[in-house]
């Protein structure tokens, strides 16, 4: 977190740790998912073992998002991912949404929202409403960087939804920056500005 944090931190290897952490906390997040029994035989004997018996859909919130996948699809192959667009309004700091690629029935039984920054919260707020109304039931927030204002009001908002992050920063400041944080994680991972 510290090398993700500096600022002389270039996209490249901002990326990778980026792929790294995401899947250290994912590793949390998806501990409870269902398992049903999957009986193996090892050179020596039986095992009764489980597979996840959960279906999961992975939903990155571009752009920052995207840089998680990676590491969530090595965790769960056989996720699904539905890409949602989204961008704050540089003044009202209010979410934008600009694409949305869900299919038409909500087929998986576990969503998990990936996000590094949860600021305002504007954002994840506004993606997991996307989720409920499209007819998911169970969802968790997955990030890696917070503020308090955030994760209270995604809890406000949506109750029922575990969040799952890396740490839990200061304070926002007046253009609803992270502090300390680590900049614009879109553009760090991107090299744009
Ligand atoms: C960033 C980040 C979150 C959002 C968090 O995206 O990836 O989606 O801001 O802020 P919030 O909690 O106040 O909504 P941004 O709008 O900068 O878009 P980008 O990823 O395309 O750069
Ligand atoms: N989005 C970011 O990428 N960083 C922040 O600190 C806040 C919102």
């Amino acid at each position: 977190m510290t090398r993700l944090r500096d600022e002389r931190t270039p996209p490249p290897e901002f990326r990778r740790l980026v792929h790294e952490i995401a899947m250290l906390v994912l590793y949390e997040a998806t501990a409870d998912l269902g398992t049903a029994p999957a009986d193996v035989r090892t050179p020596l004997a039986a095992y009764k073992g489980v597979r996840l018996a959960q279906t999961v859909g992975l939903v990155p919130v571009l752009r920052a998002g995207i840089g998680m996948v990676e590491a969530a699809l090595q965790l769960i192959p056989e996720a699904q991912v539905w890409h949602i667009g989204l961008f704050r309004d540089e003044h009202t700091l209010r979410p934008i949404e600009y694409y949305n690629k869900l299919p038409s029935a909500a087929t998986a039984q576990v969503c998990l929202v990936l996000d590094p920054m949860l600021a305002t919260g504007g954002s994840s707020v506004a993606t997991i409403e996307i989720l409920k109304r499209w007819g998911a039931r169970r969802v968790k927030y997955v990030g890696l960087i917070a503020a308090p204002e955030g994760v209270k009001a995604l809890n406000d908002a949506h109750p029922d939804v575990p969040i799952h992050i890396a740490s839990l920063d200061e304070k926002l400041n007046d253009k609803g920056y992270i502090v300390p944080g680590l900049g614009d994680a879109g553009d760090r991972q991107f090299g744009t500005s």
